[in-house]
């Protein structure tokens, strides 16, 4: 097993503050996302889409990796450049979910079990010649009534373990994604002990599968209360209850732990990441994101699905970067939110200007 390699892959997409685009949606969940911004959704605009986000000037000095999924790493840019190597040709380094959803777990009434095992080698085989370095692979435990079962959590961390396993045979990353749901009216408390409990069994399955940790990427949830908690918790409490939790659960030997948004605003998504960087303690892994919507909503929402907005998409995703960036290192302020960043992308989006050519430095020192 090259663990060196697994551990140097790993270190280097979390280097100095850089965190992961999560742009690994299932064809099926982008079509709803871009259907929500009445975008229609074929593979060239979905290629589009993501073009958007690898394309984006400077964006290196703030993410390190990128997570694709299977029709996204078949694709070729505008120009004919295939987007792994496009990604490649930024500074990034790409990664490739390779779950395959979802299903309900026999038995277990309101419980879900990824699935994916099947043939998982030989596909993580071609994906590593395609060019990813890292992988993906997410399982969702639900808080309810009774819930989660233990078997729930079980099944999920045995896959999850098996999954690792594998990357790590055909040198690639495993990013360990246990999300614990933010759907539900439960409480921080609550949120806390069930997040506890899924991390230790995640860890126990783990070296049960002889998985290396210092090659492997952990992708929590937040310790956040349900978004149907009448009493949601403050910034402060959400930062103290997940750096507790993790203290607890997480073996100092991981790298780096890669925080999911799960829903969350993004001004708060990059609020949270800052407070608990803040906080004093103990912190062997570096704590920073790999979100998905949070990093991509402001951008989808002004791209619209034109080429026209294209600048004025790069500069929402690199003015969001940046700040999540700088939260990963305890650095966020808001006056960032209204800084000469924002004014000058309403003002490029307006002008129809091209980012990061030309004699204008795109980024603000
Ligand atoms: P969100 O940040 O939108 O939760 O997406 C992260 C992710 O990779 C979910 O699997």
């Amino acid at each position: 097993m090259a663990t060196t390699n697994l551990e140097e892959t790993a270190r280097t997409i979390v280097t100095d503050g850089r965190g992961i685009l999560a742009a690994d949606e299932t064809v099926r969940t982008l079509t709803k996302r871009l259907a929500s911004h009445a975008i229609e959704s074929t593979a060239d605009i979905r290629r589009a889409y993501r073009e958007m986000f690898f394309n984006t000037p400077d964006i290196a000095a703030f993410i390190g990796g990128v997570i694709m999924q299977d029709e996204t790493v078949r694709q070729k840019s505008a120009t004919g450049t295939p987007l792994v190597a496009l990604v490649a040709d930024r500074g990034l380094i790409a990664g490739i979910k390779v779950d395959d959803g979802t299903q309900p777990l026999a038995g277990a009434p309101g419980e879900r079990v990824t699935e994916g095992l099947d043939g998982l080698r030989g596909r993580l085989e071609e994906y590593r010649q395609i060019g990813a370095r890292f992988a993906k692979w997410r399982a969702v435990i639900t808080i309810g009534d009774g819930l989660p079962t233990a078997r729930c959590v079980h099944a999920n961390a045995e896959v999850l373990a098996r999954y690792a396993a594998l990357c790590q045979e055909q040198g690639l990353v495993p990013i360990v994604e246990p999300e614990v749901l933010m759907d539900g009216t439960h409480t921080l408390e609550r949120c806390e002990e069930v997040t506890g409990h899924v991390l230790h069994a995640v860890f126990d399955a783990l070296y049960d599968q002889r998985v290396s940790l210092d090659g492997t990427l952990l992708k929590p949830n937040m310790v956040i209360a349900g978004h149907d908690c009448p009493r949601q918790a403050s910034v402060a409490e959400v930062a103290a209850a997940t750096l507790r939790v993790l203290a607890r659960h997480v073996p100092p030997a991981v790298p780096a732990v890669v925080f999911l948004s799960g829903g969350q605003d993004h001004l708060l998504a990059t609020e949270h990441l800052n407070a608990i960087n803040q906080l004093e303690g103990p912190k062997p892994w570096k704590l920073t994101f790999s979100y998905g919507r949070a990093l991509q909503e402001e951008a989808l929402e002004v791209w619209h699905g034109r080429s026209e907005n294209v600048p004025a998409g790069q500069h929402a995703f690199y003015h969001r970067a940046k700040c999540d960036s700088a939260a990963a290192l305890g650095r966020y302020r808001s006056t960032m939110e209204s800084g000469a960043a924002v004014a000058e992308t309403r003002l490029r989006s307006s002008n129809n200007q091209q980012p990061g050519t030309g004699d204008t430095p795109w980024h603000n020192p």
